[in-house]
């Protein structure tokens, strides 16, 4: 394997891995090899169980989507199956684009040939005979690992018009981004797809049941799709057994910022920030935040190491874990910047369709651009702005993009006292 994916994965090759177990160990390039590290056992499962039985123990394993709203699999994958309408098509969301966000690109680049049976199981689970990878465009060595493991599967009959001799017929096609944020929202992936401008559609009626092409579609996020593989190979039981009731399994935290060894950590839900952070060799520096859960999540204060890293230890701290960013700010950091230029990204980013967020984050920049270098009273009249405007982008914007263009901002303010 080249280089990459180790100097990404400082926990390359130890023990008690699942998702990462084989990146930097298995030749990405080698379907022999990924065979033999046990590849293509979680398909046969699938097949032997049906796609009921698939369902089934995805859903008792408890598991969530993880490209940030942590719905439930084992519903989405029920809800699309039962639809009458067909085709039913599935989508894997590899357009990883929240800033600090790097895990999908860990996976597909480092253990290629797990994302295309995983799709496989997730097509057969689902009804769909045709799965497109919706891949971010800025991942060109992404592209070519997969491309390549798609063509090596279905030239030995691991994709194809009889999937294993069993009978069902699924292939795998890539589309790439073409570097808008907002096509990795999940209906602007239908309209990109459908060669249409990278726009939300209105949800409802949710993918599941009008999707790509108007059909019902299943989307997954690369993280959760690699996740069926174990849950098939070890059992729901198994599987469910590690984390906490509420969220199950492991978890890849992209970490970076001022820790001493920065990368993807797979670690078990529940572990604290302060151990995700001790894991990664500490910071580096005096903390004065981290942004958790991304531009879409907020900022935590350094006293607030206890949090649990779980989908409700987040939310019942009033945050998020979102799509697993940990980016540590140190004393030497500049938040006003920092802000600036995130609002500067969700401005950039705004696919322009909605008012609240067309409109929001142009007024949310130029709030941040008065206030740079105010504090006390001299920033307040802007800060009541803000929070007018954050209020009407989170309560009236189509997508996830406006609803959230707000959060960081907003914990800065109230979680960190900047400007105060
Ligand atoms: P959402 O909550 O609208 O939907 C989550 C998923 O559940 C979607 O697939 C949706 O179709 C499905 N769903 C929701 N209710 C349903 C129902 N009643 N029936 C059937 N399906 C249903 O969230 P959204 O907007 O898809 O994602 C937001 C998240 O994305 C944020 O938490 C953010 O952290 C994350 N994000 C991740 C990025 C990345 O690069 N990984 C980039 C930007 C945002
Ligand atoms: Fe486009 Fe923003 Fe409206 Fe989403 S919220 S549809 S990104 S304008």
């Amino acid at each position: 394997p080249e280089p990459y994916a180790e100097e990404a994965v400082p926990q390359a090759g130890s023990p008690g891995l699942v998702l990462l177990r084989q990146v930097g160990t298995v030749d990405p390039a080698s379907l022999d090899d990924y065979r033999a590290h046990g590849g293509y056992a979680a398909l046969r499962r699938a097949f032997a169980l049906g796609p009921a039985g698939v369902i089934r123990e995805v859903t008792e394993a408890g598991l969530v989507g993880r490209g940030g709203a942590a719905f439930p699999t084992g519903r989405k994958w029920d809800a699309t199956a039962r639809q009458p309408d067909h085709p039913h098509y599935l989508i894997c969301n590899a357009d990883e684009s929240e800033p600090g966000t790097f895990k999908d690109r860990v996976l597909m680049e480092g253990d290629p040939y797990a994302l295309v049976e995983a799709m496989t199981i997730a097509g057969y689970a689902t009804g769909a005979h045709h799965g497109y990878l919706y891949l971010r465009g800025e991942y060109p060595r992404a592209l070519a690992r997969i491309q390549y493991a798609i063509d090596q599967a279905r030239a030995r009959g691991l994709l194809g018009d009889d999937v294993l001799g069993q009978g069902y017929a699924f292939d795998i096609e890539i589309r790439r981004g073409a570097g808008a944020y907002i096509c990795g929202e999940e209906t602007a992936i239908f309209n990109s797809i459908e060669g249409q401008r990278g726009e939300p559609r209105s949800k409802p009626p949710f993918p599941v049941e009008k999707g790509l092409f108007g059909k019902p579609t299943a989307v997954n996020n690369v993280e959760t799709l690699v996740n069926v593989l174990s849950i098939l190979e070890r059992g729901a039981a198994a599987y469910a057994a590690t984390g906490t009731e509420g969220s199950t399994g492991t978890k890849l935290f992209c970490v970076s910022g001022a820790v001493a060894r920065p990368g993807i950590y797979e670690l078990p839900f529940g572990v604290t920030l302060g151990g995700l952070l001790e894991t990664a060799g500490g910071c580096t520096g005096t903390p004065r935040a981290v942004l958790l859960g991304g531009t879409a999540g907020g900022f935590v204060r350094p006293d607030e190491l206890d949090i649990p890293l779980t989908f409700e230890g987040t939310r019942a701290a009033g945050t998020t874990l979102g799509s697993g960013v940990v980016m540590v700010l140190d004393e030497t950091v500049d938040l006003p910047r920092i802000l600036l230029r995130i609002a500067e990204f969700f401005r950039d980013e705004s696919c322009g369709q909605c008012v609240p967020c067309r409109v929001g984050t142009v007024r949310q920049e130029e709030a941040l651009l008065r206030i740079k270098d105010r504090t006390g009273a001299a920033a307040a009249d802007d800060i009541a702005l803000l929070r007018e405007v954050g209020r009407a982008m989170r309560d009236a914007s189509i997508c996830g993009l406006g609803q959230t263009a707000w959060n960081a901002v907003e914990s800065a303010i109230d979680r960190l006292g900047v400007y105060q």
